[in-house]
């Protein structure tokens, strides 16, 4: 099993910050696609990549791709391929997929020939014609985009945003894996002092810290492909016993979250410990009008509220005006802002010197970033 496929998705506008961390890290033909980012590999790159990857959703084995115009192109192309390899006869196998723009428009119906022609294929590799799936779950995950179709199985499970340590969140949490984007954008180093002045459940402080520190998102947590019987339990091991060797806490990396809820101050704390990074954060009741600086040097990251789930509009604006009047321009900071609002820039009154459009789920972003 040296030459597999793999396929990371994620978050629209992340693929570029994807695929850099896994070049990094050393595996073969990364390439980026819309939504997600291919890469090859063997069975130690399938447990290393989902103990590593601080950006990608999931990590799938990209099983084949071809193009469907009817039910029967998806039947007989989905029964040629060798299912016997990952599946034992007791495994689970439920189907899960996504349809765009293509002849093959319903999910429900694709599900269900998908299962069929599984189903018709293990029934011909065991001699059996009833299948129990008491065994491991390997989630088959379909993309039929443009008549294209993706045939993968989920080797991830939860998504990898779930890194383990987010026992309780506030109101709009920011996803894990957008927050390390946040920080990867802001280009945080071991040696930096990140501030969050509406930091809410701790996310991005606590993603700084992981990666000053150098600790693995999924080193606490469970795969998905943990349990399948192809994959020497030792794989596992050794991956996990690489990240921790890695992990680095000698470095003066430091953290300040504010936030004016004293609950989601509390949330925050507790998810910090989990992490295990509490030593290096500090979370104070502030707000964001009492803000001032510290420090000469300070990396500023913040999700503030963008007027939809909290707040109105004319809330987060004044919000977003307070922002630009307290974060100075001056030599030793940096902003990184994310906000779906068009009209941010003038609000907070100074042209972004940089920035990216991402999605944080459905909502369009900008990530605006000040550092001159
Ligand atoms: C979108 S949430 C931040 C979520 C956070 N990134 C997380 O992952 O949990 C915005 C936060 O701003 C806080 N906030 C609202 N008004 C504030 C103010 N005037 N000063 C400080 N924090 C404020 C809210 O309490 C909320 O926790």
């Amino acid at each position: 099993m040296n030459s597999l496929k793999f396929a990371a998705p994620c978050l629209f506008g992340l693929e570029g910050i994807c695929a850099n961390e896994l070049k990094f890290n050393g595996f073969d033909d990364v390439k980026t696609e819309n939504g997600r980012v291919t890469f090859s590999g063997d069975l130690n790159a399938l447990a290393k990549a989902n103990i590593i990857s601080r950006y990608a959703e999931r990590i799938t084995l990209l099983l084949s791709e071809f193009n469907v115009y009817s039910f029967d192109d998806l039947f007989e192309g989905i029964k040629s391929i060798p299912w016997e390899q990952w599946l034992c006869k007791d495994d689970a196998f439920p189907v899960l997929g996504r349809c765009l723009g293509s002849k093959l428009h319903s999910v429900s119906d694709c599900q269900k020939i998908i299962k069929k022609a599984v189903a018709d294929r293990l029934s011909w590799k065991y001699g059996i014609s009833w299948f129990e799936e008491s065994g491991a779950v390997h989630r088959i995950r379909f993309l039929i985009i443009n008549d294209k179709l993706s045939i993968m199985l989920d080797t991830s499970g939860e998504g990898l945003h779930k890194r383990g340590y987010r026992a309780d969140s506030n109101d709009a949490p920011i996803k894990e894996t957008l927050a390390a984007a946040m920080v990867d954008l802001a280009r945080v180093r071991p040696n930096h002092f990140v501030v969050d002045p509406m930091c809410g459940s701790g996310t991005i402080l606590i993603e700084a810290a992981m990666k000053a520190f150098k600790i693995a998102p999924g080193l606490n947590r469970s795969f998905s492909a943990e349990r399948w019987s192809q994959i020497p339990e030792n794989i596992w091991q050794n991956q996990r016993e690489e990240a921790k060797s890695l992990i680095n806490r000698d470095c003066a990396f430091k953290a300040i979250g504010y936030d004016i809820d004293e609950n989601a101050l509390l949330i925050a704390k507790n998810n910090a410990k989990i992490a295990g990074v509490a030593d290096g954060l500090e979370f104070i009741k502030r707000d964001i009008n009492d803000f001032s600086f510290d420090n000469d040097y300070e990396t500023v990251i913040v999700n503030p509220p963008y007027g939809e789930r909290l707040l109105d509009i004319d809330a987060a604006e004044k919000l977003y005006k307070t922002m630009g009047d307290k974060f100075i321009r001056d030599k030793g900071k940096s902003y990184t802002i994310i906000s779906p609002d068009d009209d941010f820039e003038r609000v907070f009154g100074r042209k972004a010197d940089k920035r990216r459009k991402l999605y944080n789920g459905m909502l369009e972003c900008q990530v605006y970033m000040y550092f001159r």
